[in-house]
């Protein structure tokens, strides 16, 4: 029988611990700031999402709304007045932005100290480097989730499908450290790898971060392999109320014949990446605070 690896359960446990922790703070709260630039609906629904969690932990949240024509010089200007500001402990810049914005610029532009996404050139340099820093949160779920069922990497093959700066490199290289929970053997396969399939078929770990709906398929899957969906797809499902629906990166229902254990979609990853998103914002406001205690 397929274990399934439920992200909710664990997100759940993890928010549970910040807010017993947050509840005993004194004086002022953990601060996120959180920029939407645009109109993407996924976005919305993600910023929403954030700002809820905010709300139930006891994290204040600075919600930032630009129009989808705001310009850099505005994005930088408001980046830097959060930058300084000293209830703002974390900035969110929700991605994607519009076209005309240099996404690497805007990012640079947040504090290393704030950047709660682990997005900053400085800090994923340091995370390959496996100094502290702030990890990117939807793979620093993926570990967490592996952590909770007590799936260790070490001395597995781990294959990540996809290369992307969110999930792909920083999940590389969280799983190659020389720490507990990682210590794995890594590839990384993404548009031009050849012999795909012979790969993934190696993977004792196999993870899909790719972005096509039901790619990976039970041909690809090793025999008892544990399967990481990082997708979130919305598909036409027009025997559904709402006509759509939700799936991920790997066709479920036939990779869970293959697989030992497998993360649904939804309530499998998704749920992960706020509650480590709150995590490094409380992580972020204890490092703010300790200078000021120090004084
Ligand atoms: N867009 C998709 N995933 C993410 C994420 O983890 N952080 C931000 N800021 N934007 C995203």
């Amino acid at each position: 029988m397929t274990k399934q690896l439920l992200g909710k359960e664990v997100s759940a446990s993890i928010r549970a611990e910040l807010k017993t922790e947050i509840d005993t703070f004194t004086g002022r709260k953990p601060g996120l700031a959180v920029i939407l630039v645009g109109e993407n609906p996924a976005s919305k629904v993600y910023v929403g999402m954030k700002k809820k969690t905010c709300a139930d932990l006891g994290i204040e949240s600075f919600e930032h709304i630009l129009s989808q024509d705001a310009t850099e010089d505005e994005l930088v200007a408001l980046l830097n007045g959060l930058n300084a500001d000293d209830a703002v402990d974390g900035i969110l810049l929700q991605l994607p932005l519009p076209s005309h914005m240099d996404e690497d610029k805007m990012l640079n532009t947040i504090s290393p100290e704030k950047d709660v996404d682990g997005f900053h050139p400085q800090n994923v340099g340091k995370l390959l480097q496996g100094q502290r820093t702030f990890k990117s949160c939807t793979p620093y779920g993926v570990m967490e989730i592996l952590k909770f069922y007590d799936i260790d990497p070490a001395g597995k093959h781990v294959v990540i499908l996809g290369r992307s700066n969110i999930v792909g490199k920083p999940l590389a290289a969280m799983m190659v450290q020389k720490e507990s929970g990682a210590n794995a053997t890594v590839t990384i396969c993404h548009s031009r790898t050849q012999n795909l399939e012979s790969i993934t078929k190696q993977a004792d770990i196999l993870v899909a971060a790719i972005g096509i709906p039901e790619y990976v398929t039970a041909s690809m899957v090793k025999e008892g392999a544990v399967v990481v969906d990082v997708g979130i797809n919305r598909v036409d499902a027009p025997e559904t109320e709402k006509g759509s629906k939700l799936v991920g990166d790997v066709a479920y229902d036939e990779v869970s014949s293959v697989a030992s254990a497998i993360t649904p979609v939804p309530g499998g990853v998704g749920p992960m990446t706020i509650a480590m998103l709150m995590k490094n914002t409380v992580t972020a406001f204890k490092e703010h605070q300790a200078p000021l205690d120090s004084i």
